[in-house]
């Protein structure tokens, strides 16, 4: 495990961050690579279904995280979560899960779901760290390269 991060700020997503967060997406192959009007429509409180988006950083520093959930009470699915690669392992990823159950619970979800790529094996050890168990599996489910989903869910209490 690498050095806890010292201290870690989560706040809503702006649109001044959408530079910075497709510039970590796109350093990362795991990462879903939106275009930024999928990113600005998160953003946007009138968009139905509604989106909660959240990003982090390090004390004074830019954005280093974010994460995207749709909302469909009582259940939302978890979209995207992603911590830039210098980063990692160093309870990011955790901090903003957590802020973001918090949002979901106080908008009335008690369910989180998600797909990953079966090959995402960094990922689903992190839900599940998380608390995330499998609930199933989608075969062919992406593309490009094509390959399965892994379901994750967990309750929101
Ligand atoms: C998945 C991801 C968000 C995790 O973020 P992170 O800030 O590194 O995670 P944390 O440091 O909070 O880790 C919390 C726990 O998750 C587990 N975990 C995290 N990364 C892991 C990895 N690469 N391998 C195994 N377990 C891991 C560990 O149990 C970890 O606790 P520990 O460090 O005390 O052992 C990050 O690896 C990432 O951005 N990956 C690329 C994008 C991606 O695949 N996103 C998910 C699909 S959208």
């Amino acid at each position: 495990m690498n050095e806890p991060a010292a201290e870690i700020q989560i706040r809503r997503m702006a649109a001044a961050d959408l530079a910075r967060v497709m510039e970590i997406a796109a350093s990362l192959p795991d990462a879903p690579h939106w275009p930024q009007s999928d990113y600005e429509r998160a953003l946007n409180p009138e968009w139905t279904p509604r989106r909660i988006a959240l990003a982090a950083a390090e004390q004074e520093s830019c954005v280093q995280g974010f994460t995207v959930a749709r909302l469909v009470p009582p259940q939302a699915e978890l979209e995207t979560i992603t911590v830039a690669a210098g980063c990692q392992r160093r309870g990011m990823g955790r901090r903003l899960f957590h802020a973001l159950a918090g949002e979901l619970r106080s908008a009335g979800v008690r369910e989180l779901l998600l797909e990953v790529r079966a090959s995402n094996r960094a990922a689903q050890e992190f839900y599940r760290a998380l608390g995330f168990v499998e609930t199933g599996r989608r075969t062919g489910y992406y593309a490009d390269p094509v390959e399965d989903a892994v379901l994750m869910g967990r309750k929101i209490r």
